[in-house]
């Protein structure tokens, strides 16, 4: 249950005009099974050699072995198909619904769980990108399309078929395409991650809600600094203290909320509708 002086600050927050903005990680969609980043199910086998997420997701990889990320990719996306949305996903829907323009959801995912629960692609800011979409990997256009139909969701190990490795093909170009995602080795821009709107967001936030990230990527970190700064409150929702639990705690009125966010977002939505 979540404390009465953490609900007393939500009703505060609901009956104003006040903003409010969600940054999620991993930890949102660990309770419908998709493994998260830094957890023990990140590594990758080539050959007899393992791989760490950092290195596999990254252009310099794709540059040297583009098959394998391909592998890699297409065995993610197969997971993340199979899932489905968690009770917290459900209550960020909801949340939308009940402040829907004074609402942003930023989330780190590349697992499309928000958009298929709900949230309106408007609102929300997949700053990672979105492994069910490609791009040309020669960047001849700044077009994303949706993954070609040919290409599924694959076993862990299994090899591209040929077929399947004919539709890794610009249309446009004939060069190679790549999962619209954001790598190690790359830096945030608007066109493809939305880096200023959510700079913009974070700037009229007076509510930051973070929930089930370790807090290790630039922008996230950006954005939580920037709402502390201009005094507005942050709560962390997480199964584990991590590098924004401390902020959230100094900052006014916020607070850190150990538990699993498929129980304690539902919690906040209630406690912002009793309002
Ligand atoms: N509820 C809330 N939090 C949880 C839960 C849960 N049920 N399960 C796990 N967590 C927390 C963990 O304690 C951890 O702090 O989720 C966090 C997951 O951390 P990471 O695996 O590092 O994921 P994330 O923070 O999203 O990674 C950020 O880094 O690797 C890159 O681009 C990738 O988007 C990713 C980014």
């Amino acid at each position: 249950m979540i404390r009465e002086d953490i609900k007393k600050t939500l009703i505060n927050i609901a009956n104003s005009s006040k903003h409010i903005t969600v940054l999620t990680g991993a930890g949102i969609s660990a309770e419908s099974h998709i493994p998260t980043f830094r957890g023990p199910e990140g590594y990758w086998a080539i050959g007899s050699q393992e791989y760490h997420p950092q290195e596999m997701a990254t252009y310099r990889m794709f540059t040297d072995k583009p098959y394998e990320v391909w592998k890699w990719y297409l065995y993610r996306m197969g997971v993340c198909a199979k899932a489905e949305p968690n009770p917290g996903h459900l209550a960020l829907v909801e949340m939308e619904k009940i402040f829907p323009d004074r609402f942003t959801l930023i989330t780190q995912n590349v697992d499309n769980m928000h958009i298929r629960a709900g949230n309106s692609l408007t609102r929300t800011f997949q700053i990672h990108g979105n492994i069910f979409f490609v791009r040309c990997a020669g960047e001849c256009s700044e077009d994303v399309y949706i993954i070609p139909d040919g290409l599924k969701g694959k076993e862990k190990g299994e090899d591209l078929s040929k077929e399947e490795k004919e539709l890794l093909v610009c249309e446009d170009c004939g060069g190679m395409i790549r999962p619209h995602v954001l790598w190690f080795d790359e830096t945030y821009n608007e066109v493809y991650y939305r880096f200023q709107s959510s700079l913009a967001a974070a700037s009229q936030t007076d509510l930051l809600i973070i929930v089930g990230t370790s807090g290790a990527t630039n922008l996230p970190n950006q954005v939580a600094w920037q709402v502390y700064h201009n005094s507005g409150t942050i709560l962390d929702i997480n199964i584990e203290e991590n590098p924004f639990s401390k902020l959230a705690i100094k900052s006014g009125n916020g607070a850190f909320i150990k538990g699993p966010s498929a129980e304690i977002l539902p919690e906040i939505v209630d406690a912002l509708k009793n309002s």
